[in-house]
């Protein structure tokens, strides 16, 4: 593996050895020093706070130098494009880039740019994809429900449409052979393209809740909407909000995720984020994990079985 770009093409293999590798270091496996000498960049074009940190500790964690990009004080304030940025950066030995980008597959040009020796991780391009976010899901799943995906039904809520998570979630999803995959948003939140196939789709919530095992609430990417794709917020969490009443429809022990942030009081309540179900900080606890595991994958040469 070069790069880290997309879940949409990589092996089952490859995406099973690297959950299985991130659960190692979960149960505090890992070599501290697996990274010592590599220089890695974060290169954030677009506001974070999980994706950011946890791949910064990550790779602090894995003995690596580590340079956090400030697009605020940058000379990208000055004309200097991504790809110069990229370039320049590199030329001082900088081996990794994780890379976020409002542009849908700028990280993979960015990535076509770079020179033979360096490793780039899409860290969200647009709506495209989040393959950590992806594997981090799997991996929350797979702790909690166990690692024959057939027997899951796994419910997706929310704004799919503007959502690179929901993607990634897709990609591994059916790469894993989950049993059901059901999706359910208001018709305005969906996409008209390939995103879906396969999936059951549904707009009525109580209904499309009945029986799931996982739940994954999407944040509404208000950032990258039009106007008037929701009439208000009130009516979105009205019909589409997770509640502790509607959780009732799911199995009972169904899990509830979603990647963060929350938009509290809009597509899940307080009750259901924070209550037992939820599994919300063990997705963000397991980011550092998985994070960890791609940048040893990429940079480290063979990692070990634990
Ligand atoms: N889930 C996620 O990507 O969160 P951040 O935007 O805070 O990185």
């Amino acid at each position: 593996l070069r790069h880290l770009l997309s879940l949409e093409h990589l092996p089952r293999a490859q995406l099973i050895a690297l959950l299985d590798r991130a659960q190692c270091l979960v149960d505090g496996e890992g070599d501290r020093a697996a990274l010592a000498g590599i220089a890695i960049c974060t290169l954030f074009f677009e506001a974070s706070t999980r994706t950011r940190l946890s791949f910064q500790l990550a790779a602090q964690r894995l003995g690596a130098d580590v340079l956090n990009f400030d697009v605020s004080t940058s000379s990208t304030r000055k004309g200097e494009t991504a790809r110069d940025t990229l370039r320049t950066i590199e030329a001082m030995g900088v081996r990794g880039f994780i890379v976020r980008d409002n542009e849908d597959g700028s990280v993979a040009a960015l990535a076509a740019a770079a020179g033979p020796g360096t490793a780039l991780v899409n860290a969200g391009d647009g709506r495209s994809d989040h393959p950590t976010q992806g594997l981090l899901d799997m991996l929350t799943l797979r702790q909690a429900k166990g690692a024959d995906f057939s027997r899951l039904k796994v419910l997706i809520v929310g704004d799919v449409k503007h959502s690179r998570v929901a993607r990634s979630d897709l990609h591994a999803l059916r790469t894993l052979g989950a049993g059901e995959i059901r999706v359910c948003a208001p018709p305005t939140l969906l996409p008209a393209d390939a995103t879906l196939a396969g999936c059951t789709v549904s707009h009525d919530l109580d209904a499309a809740l009945e029986g799931v095992d996982a739940l994954m609430m999407l944040r509404l990417q208000r950032e990258r909407m039009e106007e008037g794709l929701v009439s208000s917020l009130e009516d979105y969490h009205r019909d589409y909000g997770l509640t502790a009443s509607r959780l009732r429809h799911a199995a009972p022990d169904a899990v509830v995720m979603h990647p963060g942030p929350i938009n509290r009081g809009v597509e899940i309540t307080d009750e259901v984020a924070d209550g037992p179900q939820s599994l919300v900080l063990r997705q963000v606890r397991n980011g550092v994990a998985v994070r960890m595991a791609v940048l040893e994958t990429l940079l480290g040469g063979p990692v070990r079985p634990c």
